[in-house]
């Protein structure tokens, strides 16, 4: 979808359809040539005042085909959540009534206490994100959309912060999109090379992309990455996404979990919902998303420059008559030894090279991944928020600040030394999982992480709930969420 924002015109609209806000006892004022309509809709007992209920009705004169009104239920209630699940109604509606272009009027009482941008940016990001759909590979091209192209026109005194919104929520929401696209994309084809080729295609201006490839990663010594790959005739990719803006202070590093298909390995995954493991690579879906939104100017007009290093270790895993084995014994670029007691606990040993490279490497203030790693955390915290747990009480509380602004929760799981030590191994110094008596399943895979991390403050998010199969948003219909990228960004842009 195509938006676009202006100043409310005085003079009257030409078109299809002007869609307005409506509050409980208090009409929207569309200006003297729709004062009529608006009129006769309160009268007529349909306009629907509950939150994103709809209605729409004709006037008899003037330019406009349609005025359609989205419910808001009683005014002073609304927060950005609400206006972002209110953006997605209006598009619905559009899409609904067959409109390929249409009006939104805003007006400043609309969002009232949110500062006009926030609440530009979270219109935006649900018109734009309700509009989503993966398009299929399909022999006939697919219709037009319906609801392509919006103008919003707004209505009040801040109207270049408004606007300037528009602009922010746009960047957001295109970096989503992207991320759910390639989530959705099957195994076969959002192959690691694949994903290396989108990242390459965000290289420029200060934004410096570099891959390394599986004879790069035998000179670093990544056994436990080169591990996970070896069942697979897909070769492995670790990529590099490095934003180093003039005057940067410090260094921030963003892992995610790239793993384009999980079988199992020797381990197999049941057969049953197999095909869902497309999106084991949501970590680095949103780490991808979040350097697109970086490439795309997301990063514009923060006062505090930091460096911003993103990670993404891609790979399938696969069973083969070369494939790892349970009990295998693998060496990760730090010295580690890992016993690889489930090839199907993949996820930490492709993250414990990437991360133990990057804190290497890059020396970060702080590091971050993320991860579709455990099943057990869709039980602990099911599909509507992400679990977080690490080594630094700070870290994670930014980051559970930035989930609860733009709305994409996160909640703490303890990491305590309780849990390191249920991975000691009698074959090396660590294994890949805990006994499953422990229980714990999420935390042992933090567990397992926070060997490769040092004393650099981390963090560990693990977002196999929250990356598809989450309900409750009007802005996401079906499969991949493309989690997790908005709050990134948020958290990089309040860095201080
Ligand atoms: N990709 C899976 C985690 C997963 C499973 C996410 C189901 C979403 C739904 C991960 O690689 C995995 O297989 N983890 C194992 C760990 C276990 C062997 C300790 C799991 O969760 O079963
Ligand atoms: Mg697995
Ligand atoms: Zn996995």
């Amino acid at each position: 979808m195509k938006i676009r924002s202006s100043n409310f015109p005085g003079k009257p609209l030409r078109g299809e359809l002007l869609t307005a806000l409506a509050y409980e006892g208090s009409l929207p004022d569309l200006g003297k040539d729709l004062a009529t309509v608006v009129k006769r809709a309160k009268a007529s007992g349909d306009l629907a005042y509950g939150r994103r209920k709809t209605s729409h009705f004709y006037p008899d004169n003037g330019g406009l085909k349609r005025v359609g009104f989205v419910g808001m239920g009683k005014q002073g209630k609304m927060d950005l959540e609400g206006l972002r699940r209110t953006g997605a109604v209006a598009q619905a509606q559009a899409e609904k009534l067959g409109v390929e272009r249409f009006y939104l009027l805003v007006d400043e009482r609309d969002h009232r206490r949110i500062p006009a941008r926030q609440a530009a940016v979270a219109l935006t990001e649900g018109l734009a994100l309700g509009a989503y759909r993966y398009e299929p590979p399909r022999k006939e091209e697919p219709d037009t959309r319906m609801g392509q192209e919006l103008e919003i026109l707004y209505r009040g005194k801040n109207a270049r912060e408004f606007h300037a919104g528009v602009k922010h929520g746009l960047i957001t929401s295109a970096a989503t999109i992207f991320a759910r696209d390639i989530e959705n994309m099957p195994g076969n084809l959002a192959t690691p090379s694949y994903l290396a080729k989108e990242a390459r295609g965000f290289s420029g201006g200060d934004l410096k992309v570099r891959i390394l490839e599986e004879k790069d990663m035998e000179k670093l010594k990544m056994g436990a990455l080169l591990g996970v790959s070896r069942g697979s005739v897909q070769p492995a990719k670790l990529i590099l996404m490095d934003y180093n803006p003039r005057g940067a202070k410090g260094t921030i590093c963003v892992v995610g979990k790239g793993l384009t298909f999980d079988s199992g390995g020797i381990s197999i995954k049941p057969s049953a919902k197999m095909d869902e493991m497309r999106y084991d690579m949501c970590g680095g879906g949103a780490v991808l998303g979040l350097f697109h939104a970086i490439s795309n100017g997301g990063m514009q007009g923060v006062k505090g420059k930091t460096r911003v290093i993103g990670v993404v270790p891609s790979s399938e895993n696969m069973p083969d008559a070369d494939a790892q084995k349970p009990g295998d014994v693998v060496t990760a670029c730090d010295g580690t030894t890992i016993e690889v007691l489930n090839t199907d606990a993949e996820g930490r040993l492709i993250l414990a090279d990437a991360l133990a490279y990057a804190v290497k490497t890059y020396r970060p203030d702080k590091i971050v991944d993320l991860a579709t790693l455990t099943g057990a955390v869709v039980v602990a915290l099911g599909h509507e928020m992400a679990g977080v747990m690490g080594n630094d009480d700070d870290l994670i509380a930014e980051l559970i600040a930035a989930g609860d602004a733009t709305d994409e929760p996160v909640w703490e799981l303890p990491l305590w030394e309780v849990h390191r030590k249920q991975i000691q191994s009698k074959f090396a110094d660590i294994a890949n999982i805990n006994s499953g008596a422990h229980g714990n399943g999420s935390i042992s895979g933090g567990a397992f992480l926070s060997y490769f991390v040092g004393d650099t403050p981390w963090a560990h998010m693990d977002i196999a709930g929250a990356a598809w199969g989450a309900s409750s948003k009007n802005y996401h219909r079906s499969g991949a969420v493309g989690v997790s990228v908005r709050m990134l960004l948020q958290w990089l842009r309040d860095q201080r």
